[in-house]
């Protein structure tokens, strides 16, 4: 190559660094201004309980399901849509009439704990009391204590439009007896406080298990984090059990702990929902709850060491016309920041060379990232990160089919190819 060639390659990189870097800053100015102008969590005038209440808020990402989008933080009117219906989230501020400001911690206990309102309602499990049930009294009373301080707004929310027969409330009798049991989390005398703090948060306010992990057609959970198609939402959150998927036996505490904080690290970045929990929640947890939560990570998954190396030979591109097309569309769209070999640029574009959310079973989630684009999520340690356009517009199904088979094979990676079906079937949008 030469010099010259060489150099208008570095000017065609920079140009597609700046207009990435022209789209993140409008699309940070709309945040902010979409975003609340006081923070709800400034510490300020908080006592030292209502300040762990607001930390562990954040933990559990509250604001997230219970503030519209542009609406006033924790007022509810949240519309989340899953297979039963739309939910929409109450109203937690302090407000007498339409929030909870009437409630006793005992109240608020009951809800988080046993799923059950103060009129005797029981409460739907799209509020992830679930996972909720492991957070301690005193933890619960501290969030109560928080969410107390807050200014409270007067704001009712339209009623939930959940579909017949799962709009009759004392259903959730048979379906909590099926999968609901309550109960703080128990901690285990064998493992490290290091461990239990880690499973704590993972098991309780993260309520990872949320969206990891396979519901059956009544919302009842399968195996514990071991990976599901989140309800509702065209996104597959993968196994954290297994090192096929997102298990990180064989990462560093390091790098689980720059994922979850940074939203990208040097194997891979964090994309759609999972951006959003580490923007809204995980990022702000102290490192050593972090370094808690990746030791408990590391210990629940298996190792790609526990299995016989995997010998089979990759596909080779040039004998299939999809691939081959599939390279050459790459090559256009995608190599400037991806790389030539698929190895990204560190903590800026992500590599697809073995990069697991490429190679998983489930091409879900790749053509979705194809489909819409995207930002990692925006964080302390990554206020700007570097995005990536959609390509729904500019590419037909069966080209995007192509460049999915194309990079799942390509590099090393072994994966099935997609067809224009699969591309087809993931166009369709869940919630907001
Ligand atoms: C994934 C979304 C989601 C998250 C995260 C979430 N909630 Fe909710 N919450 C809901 C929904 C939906 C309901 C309504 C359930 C119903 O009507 O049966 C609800 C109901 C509630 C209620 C009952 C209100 C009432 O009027 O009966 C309280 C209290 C509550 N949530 C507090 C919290 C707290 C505290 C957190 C964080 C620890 C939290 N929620 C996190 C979705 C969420
Ligand atoms: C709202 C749903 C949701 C919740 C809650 C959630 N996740 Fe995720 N997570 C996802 C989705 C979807 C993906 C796949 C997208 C991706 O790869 O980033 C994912 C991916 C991941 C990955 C792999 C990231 C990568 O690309 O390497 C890890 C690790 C992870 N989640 C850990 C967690 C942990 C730990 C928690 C709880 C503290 C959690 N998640 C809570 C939806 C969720
Ligand atoms: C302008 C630079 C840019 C271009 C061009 C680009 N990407 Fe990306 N890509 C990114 C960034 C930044 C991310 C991380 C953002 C995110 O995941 O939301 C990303 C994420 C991804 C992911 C998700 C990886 C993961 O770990 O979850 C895939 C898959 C992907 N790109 C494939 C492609 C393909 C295929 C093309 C061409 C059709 C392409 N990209 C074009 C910058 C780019």
């Amino acid at each position: 190559m030469s010099y010259c060639t060489h150099l208008s390659d570095k000017l065609k990189k920079l140009t597609v660094l700046l207009f990435a870097g022209i789209a993140l800053v409008l699309l940070a100015i709309d945040r902010a201004a979409s975003g609340n102008a006081n923070d709800p969590f400034d510490p300020a005038g908080l006592d030292s309980r209502q300040q762990r209440g607001a930390y562990l808020t954040r933990a559990g990402n509250c604001m997230g399901c219970h503030t519209a989008r542009g609406g006033q933080p924790f007022a509810g009117g949240r519309r989340l849509t899953t297979s039963f219906g739309v939910f929409v989230t109450p109203n937690i501020t302090p407000d007498k009439e339409t929030g909870i400001g009437n409630w006793s911690e005992m109240d608020f206990w009951q809800a988080l704990h046993e799923g059950k309102s103060p009129d005797g309602r029981l409460l739907y499990p799209a509020f992830p009391y679930t996972e909720y049930t492991k957070v301690t009294r005193q933890d619960a009373d501290a969030i109560f204590a928080y969410l107390q301080s807050l200014p409270a707004v007067n704001q009712a929310n339209p009623p939930h439009a959940i579909r017949f027969p799962y709009n009759f409330r004392p259903l959730l009798h048979i379906w909590r007896a099926l999968y609901f049991k309550p109960g703080e989390y128990a901690p285990d005398p064998a493992r490290t406080e290091q461990w239990n703090r880690g499973a704590y948060l993972v098991q309780g306010l993260g309520h990872c298990n949320a969206c990891h992990t396979n519901r059956s057609l009544l919302g009842g959970a399968d195996d514990e984090l071991a990976g599901g198609q989140i309800m509702g939402m065209n996104w597959y959150a993968p196994s954290l059990t297994s090192h096929l998927e997102a298990g990180s036996r064989d990462w560093t505490v390091d790098e689980i702990v720059a994922l979850l904080s940074v939203g990208i690290s040097e194997r891979s970045v964090a994309s759609g929902p999972m951006a959003t929990i580490i923007r809204q929640s995980l990022q702000y947890l102290s490192k050593s709850d972090l370094r808690a939560v990746a030791v408990y990570l590391q210990s629940i998954a298996d190792s790609a060491s526990d299995y016989a190396a995997d010998t089979t030979p990759s596909v080779p591109v040039s004998a299939y016309p999809d691939l081959v097309l599939g390279e050459s569309l790459y090559q256009i769209h995608c190599q400037e920041c991806h790389g030539a070999s698929g190895e990204g640029v560190p903590g800026i574009y992500p590599p697809l060379a073995q990069n697991r959310s490429v190679i998983m079973a489930s091409p879900l989630n790749t053509i979705r990232s194809i489909l819409e684009g995207g930002y990692p999520a925006t964080t302390k340690e990554n206020p700007r990160p570097y995005g990536m356009p959609p390509f729904q517009q500019m590419l037909r199904d069966r080209e995007i089919a192509y460049i999915v088979s194309y990079i799942r094979n390509a590099w090393g990676n072994k994966a099935g190819r997609v067809t224009v079906f699969d591309v087809e079937r993931s166009r369709r949008v869940g919630t907001d």
